[in-house]
């Protein structure tokens, strides 16, 4: 399964000021979007296109359209909320499917409690955004919601990913590519990415 890590330099530079600790909201937030539009740019850069005519200021001019059906994004509620206006900033005609989810105690694994995909979701390319991919749970439950909807175009969008989520993905998806900012150096004893950066949810949303 492909991992891509984004590596240009306005990337490297946003997710930079990212991971310093007395960030305000506003300025987190902000960059979240920023790198989200970032990492859409390089998710899709190989869509199809198809020629179109339209009538230009000298005459007929055959232009390239997207072709297909449009792209769904998919926020992981809540974090992945985050991400979404970079995404729609550039895929502006994009339909938004949403998957939540709670950790079942006694199971302690994710488990959806609200998913609500687009129509035609088997027709479509999903975009499943999440800011931090740590042990791979969420995003491996997304993923299930949504082949078992009849979607089987899905990428992944994460800021930050662990070697530990990247690998179980590649077991559970191995046809879902993942695109991320930052590959980081692990998961610490309570599931925090590291060096990472800290609860991305609660940056985002200026919560705690
Ligand atoms: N979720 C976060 O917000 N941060 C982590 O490091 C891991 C999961």
């Amino acid at each position: 399964m492909p991992f891509f890590e984004v590596r240009h330099p306005l990337v490297r530079h946003k997710l930079g000021l990212m991971r310093d600790k007395d960030i305000s909201t506003k300025d987190f937030r902000e960059l979240t979007a920023e790198v989200a539009r970032l990492l859409t740019y390089e998710a899709t850069k190989d869509l199809e296109v198809g020629p179109h005519t339209v009538e230009g200021w000298a005459g007929p001019v055959e232009v390239d359209r997207l072709q297909g059906k449009k792209i769904t994004v998919v926020p992981i509620l809540r974090a992945g909320l985050g991400m979404m206006d970079g995404v729609l900033d550039l895929i502006p005609s994009a339909r938004v499917s949403v998957v939540g989810l709670f950790r079942n105690e006694e199971t302690l694994e994710p488990t959806a409690y609200y998913c609500k995909f687009t129509s035609q979701i088997e027709a479509r390319l999903a975009l499943v955004i999440d800011p931090m991919l740590a042990t791979g749970g969420s995003l491996i439950e997304a993923v299930n919601q949504l082949k078992q909807a009849g979607c089987s175009r899905i990428r992944a969008l994460v800021l930050v990913a662990a070697p530990e989520g990247v690998k179980a993905m590649e077991e559970a998806h191995p046809d879902v590519a993942i695109y991320a900012a930052a590959l980081d150096e692990r998961l610490n004893e309570i599931g925090y990415i590291l060096p990472g950066l800290g609860d991305a949810g609660d940056k985002i949303f200026g919560t705690k």
